[in-house]
């Protein structure tokens, strides 16, 4: 391979072509305001951007040249002549390929953002679908107590809640505009940074051209955000596979979402969710990949900083693509209710329950909790569930229990009283869905 090819970059970074155009208009009108270039050059430049910027659009390609940067402007100068070449006037492809890396990002994030919130919206109303829907509830990989199945599906929705917020964040560190840092150390030009900054709807303009060109902490933010909604994508799809498995059986994935095997007819995989799960590893890659690049690099620009956009955009894609295919992979999926009940009567899920009996008659929960156990003890030996034990029995292991204890064993009870705020009754669900509705407008 030739050093030159070997440097080169345009075959992925030809992505930032709308941004770097969107830029070098910006930077053109801004030339000519400042009077740096006269308005009719300007004109011209920007005559041609546009021209450029259609013809990449129909897939015109550009001519082979180091970076995205070197391509547009050399396609440029053969379209409209030398006077192209005042566009680099008071920047470098140092700080120009930071303000596209950022227009680019800022973007991404507002795309990833409306997926993660439709996903949201998929969650909720199959929560609301199921509300009152009962399933064994999991702590250890083992039955521990019934909860609504709603209220462990919402559960993941306020995780991409709080995975906006992250994204948010990012996008607020990201929305700064670098552009007239040149090099690194600013320029000669009487530049204005400020019009730059309004024309491409930044908040602000960096303070510290070194920084400006050194940085790419914004790439990190989000490489970081994007790890760990790919982690809430990939707990998610886990519980899928495993819910959707024979032995689980709680829930059916449409047929779209799962293959067949080449040699066992009966089998329905859930690859779909498998791959997201699988992704997520690589997701991980990229933001270490970033850090490392970053790790131990002196300021300001070096050329290791082209390595960024492989991990970056293959995140970008990687995330956008997962969570395109979560929405309708929830929204499609049927719930068996009542596989989901006949499994609560397994596991004596409602142990808890008997135990908080005998406390509310006083007993210290430390006493209540042991007399329990040496129930289930017994009931495990005879073969029998929690409910089917009769009063005497129960009368033989603490003397306080009554009547009342049978009746708070039944599952749809013993979920109705876990009411306290977050808890999984019915009517704390139904809040918990308003409260997401109301923030996730927000
Ligand atoms: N292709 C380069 C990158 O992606 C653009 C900046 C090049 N700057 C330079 N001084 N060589 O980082």
């Amino acid at each position: 391979m030739n050093p030159q090819s070997f440097i080169a970059s345009l075959s992925f970074d030809i992505r930032l072509a709308p941004y770097d155009i969107l830029g070098s208009i910006a930077h053109a009108r801004m030339l000519s305001r400042a009077r740096i270039i006269p308005a009719r050059d300007a004109q011209r430049i920007i005559t041609g951007l546009t021209a450029i910027a259609k013809d990449l659009e129909k897939g015109k390609r550009l001519p082979p040249e180091e970076d995205i940067h070197y391509a547009i402007e050399r396609e440029l100068i053969r379209r409209i002549g030398p006077v192209g070449g005042k566009l680099h006037t008071a920047r470098s492809r140092n700080d120009q390929v930071a303000l596209d890396l950022r227009l680019y990002l800022r973007d991404q994030i507002d795309l990833v953002l409306c997926e993660i919130e439709r996903l949201q919206q998929a969650i909720v109303a199959v929560a609301e679908d199921n509300l009152d829907v009962v399933m064994p509830g999991f702590t250890h990989m083992q039955h521990a107590q019934p909860i609504l199945f709603s209220h462990h599906l919402l559960a993941y929705a306020w995780m991409l809640q709080r995975d906006k917020g992250r994204l948010r964040d990012a996008r607020h560190r990201t929305n700064e505009m670098p552009l007239g840092s040149a090099a690194l150390a600013g320029t000669s030009f009487p530049i204005d940074r400020k019009y730059v900054a309004r024309q491409l709807g930044f908040a602000q303009v960096t303070a510290n051209s070194i920084d400006a060109v050194s940085d790419r902490d914004f790439l990190v933010e989000f490489c970081a955000a994007a790890s760990l909604v790919m982690t809430h994508l990939s707990r998610l799809c886990e519980e899928l596979i495993l819910w959707s498995s024979s032995e689980f059986n709680i829930i059916r994935l449409a047929d779209d979402f799962t293959s067949g095997s080449s040699i066992m007819p009966q089998k329905r995989n859930p690859d779909v969710a498998e791959i997201i799960r699988g992704e997520t590893g690589r997701i991980y890659g990229n933001l270490i990949a970033l850090l490392t690049i970053l790790k131990g690099l002196p300021l300001s620009y070096n050329r290791d900083l082209q390595e960024d956009k492989p991990p970056l955009f293959d995140t970008v894609d990687t995330l956008q693509g997962c969570l395109a295919v979560t929405t309708p992979m929830i929204a499609t999926l049927s719930v068996r209710a009542e596989r989901m009940r006949a499994l609560c009567a397994r596991g004596y899920l409602v142990a808890t329950e008997l135990a908080d009996y005998l406390t509310e008659k006083g007993v210290p929960f430390r006493t209540a909790h042991g007399t329990v156990k040496r129930i289930v003890g017994y009931c495990e030996k005879q073969h029998i569930r929690l409910d089917e034990l009769t009063l005497e029995e129960l009368k033989r292991f603490d003397g306080l229990f009554d009547e009342g204890a049978l009746r708070v064993l039944s599952i749809d009870q013993v979920v109705h009283v876990k009411d306290s705020e977050g808890g999984t009754s019915p009517r704390r669900v139904r809040q918990q869905i308003t409260q997401l509705k109301r923030l996730m407008r927000s």
